[in-house]
């Protein structure tokens, strides 16, 4: 059985049913399309078996017949409106397709039209073999689960292609410390990771430390996408396109967005639109949390206010236990809801003669979460793996695990928002 009617011009395969990288049941053809022949066929030889290469969208909708679901990978030349505009079209007429588009350079206005255009994903070039077979693989698995898919429609209402609106916000928690290196990108990471695990519905990180923000890193992700293209497309922001924005770590399911890469780009964004992005994410995820800079700044402030709860990190010295407490007095000055806050103690064992006590006392504040040091963090951040999943029993995931079970139980029963 093939998906593609017979032609002279092009050879026609299928991803073979063993393929090792898919499930054995999934049948699926993949058809690369693009004007430059060079282009297609170099796509067609990176995705490899399986795939058949056309010049245009209209040659390929001549050769469908309707019975195997096809991903379509759309080359450079077809991020054109009037070539989405044929995609779109052909995919209207076909459910059984399902396409990704790897444009020359990801704009904003190329990403949204696509994504309006009903494609599941954009991918920029040059792109990696690994992660060409990865996005193709994505839509194949879609499309064999659900092969009559509606696309990503402008009106959310009408959306079933996006993530699902329960009507229950999900909570916002900010991780937050006045000191550098406290750990806050640690435990938020580690947090994230723990509650994706045991969340039903979504759990996504926010790295909104813009300039020098780390959690791709430390959660080795490629991503795709940035924070900065949630703020230019803000106006337009729904559930689908959010979601599309956003990175999966796959070991946890947790969903990342991360900073932007250059930190030029910090300055193109404000508190309005992060807070903004925190309230389209908690329509569709149980937990937003957000990781952060070490100073105040109006992102900050904007995040400290739009959240259920801040962390407060402090690590087991007197410099940060001094910047700690200049934190929690400004945060009064400004109002903060003392119940929001949460002190977390960072390397509380460390022999570094500060006791819990004393440092409690010297705040004024009882500490909620206390984590010891050990070697296993810096061992995972140097491997790009949460602690959680490189030292599932160490006393540092446990005293991570503590943190989330605040927040959801380990049994996976969500608790009620106050
Ligand atoms: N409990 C711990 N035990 C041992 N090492 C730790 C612990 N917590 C954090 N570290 C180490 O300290 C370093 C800094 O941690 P992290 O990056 O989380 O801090 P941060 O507050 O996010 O820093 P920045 O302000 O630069 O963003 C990490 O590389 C990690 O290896
Ligand atoms: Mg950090």
């Amino acid at each position: 059985m093939s998906s593609f009617a017979e032609s002279p011009m092009e050879s026609e395969r299928q991803l073979p049913a063993g393929d090792q990288s898919l499930p054995p049941s999934i049948q699926v053809s993949v058809a690369v399309v693009d004007a430059d022949q060079s282009v297609r066929n170099r796509l067609a030889m990176q995705i490899g078996q399986g795939a058949t290469a056309f010049a245009s969208i209209e040659e390929l909708s001549r050769r469908l017949t309707g019975t195997t679901p096809v991903v379509v990978v759309l080359g450079p030349s077809c991020s054109g409106a009037a070539e989405l505009a044929v995609a779109e079209r052909l995919m209207g007429a076909h459910p059984e397709l399902g396409a990704i588009l790897i444009a020359d350079e990801l704009s904003t206005a190329v990403l949204q039209q696509a994504l309006r255009a009903g494609v599941r994903d954009v991918v920029s070039m040059p792109i990696e073999t690994s992660q060409l077979t990865q996005a193709v693989q994505k839509v194949a698995v879609g499309l064999e689960v659900q092969p009559r898919r509606p696309q990503i429609a402008a009106d959310p209402g009408a959306d079933s292609n996006g993530p699902e609106e329960t009507g229950e916000l999900g909570r916002v928690i900010t991780v937050f410390s006045t000191k550098g290196g406290a750990g806050k990108s640690v435990i938020s990471t580690n947090l994230a990771a723990i509650l994706a695990q045991r969340s039903e519905r979504p759990v996504c990180l926010i790295d909104a430390d813009l300039q020098f923000g780390d959690v791709a890193v430390m959660l080795k992700l490629t991503p795709q996408h940035t924070i900065v293209d949630a703020v230019n497309s803000i106006e337009k922001l729904d559930l689908a396109l959010m979601d599309s924005l956003l990175v999966e770590h796959e070991p946890s399911g947790l969903k990342v967005l991360p900073a932007p890469l250059e930190p030029a780009f910090a300055d193109q964004i404000g508190a309005r639109d992060v807070v903004a992005i925190v309230e389209v994410l908690r329509r569709f995820c149980a937990v937003v949390v957000v990781d952060t800079p070490a100073y105040f700044n109006d992102v900050v402030l904007g995040l400290v206010e739009a959240s259920d709860e801040v962390l407060l990190v402090a690590g087991m010295d007197i410099p940060n236990i001094k910047n700690v407490k200049i934190g929690l007095q400004t945060l009064r000055l400004l109002n903060t809801p003392m119940e929001k806050l949460k002190l977390i103690l960072n390397r509380a064992n460390s022999k570094v003669k500060l006791d819990v006590t004393e440092v409690e006392r010297t705040l004024q504040v009882k500490a909620d979460g206390l984590i010891p040091s050990d070697v296993v963090v810096p061992q995972a951040v140097n491997k790009g793996v949460p602690v959680a999943l490189h030292a599932p029993k160490s006393g540092v995931t446990r005293a991570i695990e503590t943190l989330a079970d605040e927040i959801i139980p380990a049994d996976g029963k969500k608790r009620k928002r106050k």
